[in-house]
């Protein structure tokens, strides 16, 4: 008889066809040297700061390589809650700090201490691509609240509020938002912490594109709501370090001693080489993440100006973040339809949006974070494109 799998790997699996797909085509056309331009991913063109690329040398050579604590080294810690109190306004610490192995770690960990099977996890849909694995890994139920293109991809408070039941644990929000690129207003953040408080429920919050926001700041749930937040974010969008995998969670001393526990039977510690490379990052933050906001900002304002006046196609012009979705339910094709047709005759990759949840089944995700030449050649190919699949209204 052979040995089956637990009922995870069916919990994490996706269902139908894997939205994946498409980008990995993409990128190994990409790396085989065709004319391929890859949106379908936010993983900045830039280079990682080289202080930082010599930081990590340096530390190798200084044989940092061996094993570290496993919630992080306290300078680097200490640097994050430093980091976070300045952007947040909410007084934290070293202790209120675990380094994890990337935002999506964090997430994971998150969600495997505050939910399991039998609970509730609230998300607002659309969602980024991972979080139905990353909350159903726990056991529960993911119940997820419209934030529909009609209200500009924003909560309907009162539904969120319908939503929550006695099994309800927990609310993961995204600010900004991937797909919407959505910065959660002062009020929506005050009515999801209201929410929380009421019902006693943890807020987990991501905001791994925080620093491409107005002035590199989100309203704060972690500031509204400092016992039952969990603020999840990393170096790999603002720094240009996403192959790094340097990611934190910032929230209650006791969850973190939690989340530590996980840490040692998960990852053990991460590298003290990247660990010393992320201080230097953090050493360099203002201006890094300065770099980045300006850049992301031009780049979608460029981007949007290029794709606008086609009647096939609606842009949603996003707050911040590295993402743009196109409704392109006026060509008569579904986002799948749409992904692949524009990739088979344009060589462009973009993301189906149905992968990011049932409100933007019919639109397409888009990275506008890559260098000018190939954003400008990409909206001409992606006009031709729309153009060409206008249905007569
Ligand atoms: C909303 C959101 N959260 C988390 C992540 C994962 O980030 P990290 O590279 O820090 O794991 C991403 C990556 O694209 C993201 O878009």
């Amino acid at each position: 008889m052979s040995p089956r799998l637990s009922p995870l790997a069916a919990r994490i699996a996706h269902d139908g066809p894997d939205p994946w797909a498409l980008h990995w085509r993409a990128r190994a056309a990409h790396a085989a040297g065709e004319d391929v331009i890859v949106l379908s991913v936010g993983d900045p063109d830039l280079d990682t700061p080289a202080p930082v690329v010599d930081k990590a040398i340096e530390r190798l050579r200084a044989r940092d390589t061996h094993y570290t604590e496993s919630a992080g080294r306290a300078p680097l810690r200490a640097a994050i809650a430093a980091a976070h109190a300045e952007r947040t306004g909410q007084p934290v610490t070293a202790d209120n700090v675990i380094f994890v192995n990337g935002a999506q770690n964090g997430l994971f960990v998150s969600s495997l201490l505050v939910a399991a099977p039998g609970d509730e996890v609230i998300t607002l849909d659309p969602m980024y691509a991972t979080y139905p694995a990353t909350i159903q890994v726990s056991g529960a139920a993911l119940v997820s609240v419209p934030a529909p293109a009609s209200r500009d991809f924003h909560p309907d408070l009162a539904a969120l509020g319908q939503a929550i039941t006695p099994r309800t644990r927990a609310i993961f929000v995204a600010t900004p938002g991937n797909p919407s690129g959505v910065v959660l207003t002062d009020s929506e953040v005050d009515g999801i912490a209201r929410l929380a408080e009421q019902h006693g429920l943890w807020v987990v919050t991501d905001e791994v594109y925080a620093g491409t926001a107005d002035g590199g700041r989100v309203p704060s749930l972690g500031a509204r709501l400092p016992d039952q937040c969990l603020t999840v974010s990393s170096l790999s969008k603002t720094h240009a370090m996403t192959g790094w995998r340097c990611g934190w969670i910032v929230g209650p001393t006791p969850f973190i001693h939690h989340a530590d526990m996980v840490a040692q039977c998960m990852t053990y510690g991460l590298p003290g080489f990247i660990q010393d490379a992320a201080l230097k990052a953090f050493g360099m933050r203002t201006e890094a993440e300065a770099s980045v906001r300006t850049l992301c900002r031009a780049r979608r304002d460029t981007f949007c100006a290029a794709l606008q006046g086609l009647l096939a196609l609606r842009v949603h012009r996003p707050d911040a973040g590295m993402f743009m979705l196109l409704d392109v339910r006026g060509t008569g094709l579904s986002g799948r339809e749409f992904a692949n047709r524009l990739y088979d005759s344009e060589r462009v990759s973009v993301l189906d949006g149905a992968a990011c949840g049932r409100e933007t089944q019919g639109f397409v995700r888009v990275c506008f974070v890559t260098d000018e030449a190939s954003l400008a050649e990409a909206a001409r190919r992606i006009r031709r494109f729309a153009a060409g699949s206008e249905t007569p209204r």
